[in-house]
């Protein structure tokens, strides 16, 4: 037997801390815990016509979504679904291809951001699987919902593939700022309208992922990462202010400081840059923080990632989501992941 704390029955440890109390047990996930680096993932990948059909089968997402949650009890299960999923609703032709990832009809012009319209019944698969995952939770195992920041999305929309590190988006920020802002107003009336429905459906927390917040800097960050982003969670927090909400601005270097004062976030997301003595005296003064294990530990396992583990839980204490910087790679070991959610769990809360 080891020394797993239990939870009461009424207890969820993440909500805890993303509400500022401290949990009787410290709550870890992972970005990305479902997916190709489980076996039992890969054998419906290999079923599946293709990822976007998977995203939409409520069947196929359900499964998925409670997959790491079996095998390695999270305090948390996250919706099995891709950012990528707004603009297949707003009607642009997307495609996720075998070893070369997402591609889209790019957006070349503001006329053809003009010819988007939101058809929110498209993801209507997305609404049943969330409420077919919820009855099969542990009760102590929190839903989590999810979107792209607005100007991740863009970035997407823009260039059409990551490719060419967004070349065309940062050129719109510099040529055609208004052009940009009209396609993250857009954006921000879909992600209301598709998280709203995510909570309707059962999702108790929130999370924003703004994976390309660091192309940004100084005042374009604060019109396209920040702005949106508050715009976004102070129009959820006017119907839903009981859902805390999480962004992931990665990458953000200087700018997690105002990201974290301004958007109205409850909880952020550090990546693996993020230094942990900055953390704690600049971000986690004003709110709880989330993450930031580099994805390479947990490759690598062993006393390396225990240590690392070790340092950012003492460093940042029981107020903390303990979570990856980044998501989870393909070629992580799935016992690694095993190994650092018994540790998580088998820590002293005080
Ligand atoms: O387990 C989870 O975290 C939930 C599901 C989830 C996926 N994508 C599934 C997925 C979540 C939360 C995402 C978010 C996502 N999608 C982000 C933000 C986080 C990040 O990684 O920065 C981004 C940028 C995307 C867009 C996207 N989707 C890319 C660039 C790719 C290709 C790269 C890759 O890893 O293959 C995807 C595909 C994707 N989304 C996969 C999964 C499991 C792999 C698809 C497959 O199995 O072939």
């Amino acid at each position: 037997m080891n020394g797993k704390k239990q939870v009461s029955k009424t207890e969820k440890p993440i909500l805890n801390v993303l509400q500022g109390r401290k949990p009787s047990r410290r709550p870890v996930w992972l970005m990305r815990q479902a997916g190709r680096y489980l076996p039992e993932y890969r054998v419906l990948r290999a079923k599946a016509e293709d990822f976007l059909k998977m995203c939409l089968t409520p069947e196929l997402a359900t499964e998925i979504t409670l997959q790491p949650i079996r095998r390695f009890g999270m305090d948390a299960a996250i919706l099995f679904a891709d950012i990528l999923l707004i603009p297949f609703a707003l009607g642009v032709d997307l495609e996720f291809r075998e070893g070369e990832g997402p591609v889209l009809r790019k957006i070349e012009k503001i006329q053809d951001a003009a010819k988007l319209s939101y058809d929110d019944s498209k993801l209507f698969p997305v609404y049943e699987t969330l409420q077919r995952v919820k009855p099969e939770l542990p009760s102590e195992t929190a839903l989590i919902g999810f979107c792209g920041a607005p100007w991740t999305v863009a970035c997407y929309m823009i260039d059409g593939n990551s490719r060419g590190n967004f070349a065309a988006a940062k050129d719109w920020v510099q040529q055609r700022p208004e052009d940009l802002q009209t396609l993250i107003d857009i954006l921000i009336d879909a992600s209301e309208a598709y998280l709203s429905r995510q909570i309707d459906a059962g999702a108790e927390v929130l999370q924003i992922f703004d994976s390309w917040a660091g192309l940004l800097s100084g005042a374009d960050f604060h019109r396209f990462v920040i702005q949106p982003t508050h715009k976004l969670v102070a129009r959820l927090k006017a119907k839903y202010p009981h859902v805390p909400i999480i962004g992931f601005p990665r990458e953000a270097g200087e700018g997690y400081a105002p990201y974290i004062r301004e958007t109205g976030v409850d909880t952020v997301g550090i990546d693996p840059y993020v230094d942990l003595d900055y953390a704690k005296r600049e971000l986690q003064v004003v709110k709880p923080l989330q993450g930031n294990l580099n994805p390479d530990l947990l490759v690598k396992g062993g006393d390396e990632m225990f240590a690392a583990l070790e340092s950012i839980m003492k460093k940042l204490g029981p107020t903390h989501v303990v979570n990856l910087g980044h998501g989870v790679v393909p070629q992580t070991p799935p016992e690694h992941v095993a190994q650092m959610v018994d540790f998580v769990h088998n820590f002293p809360v005080t």
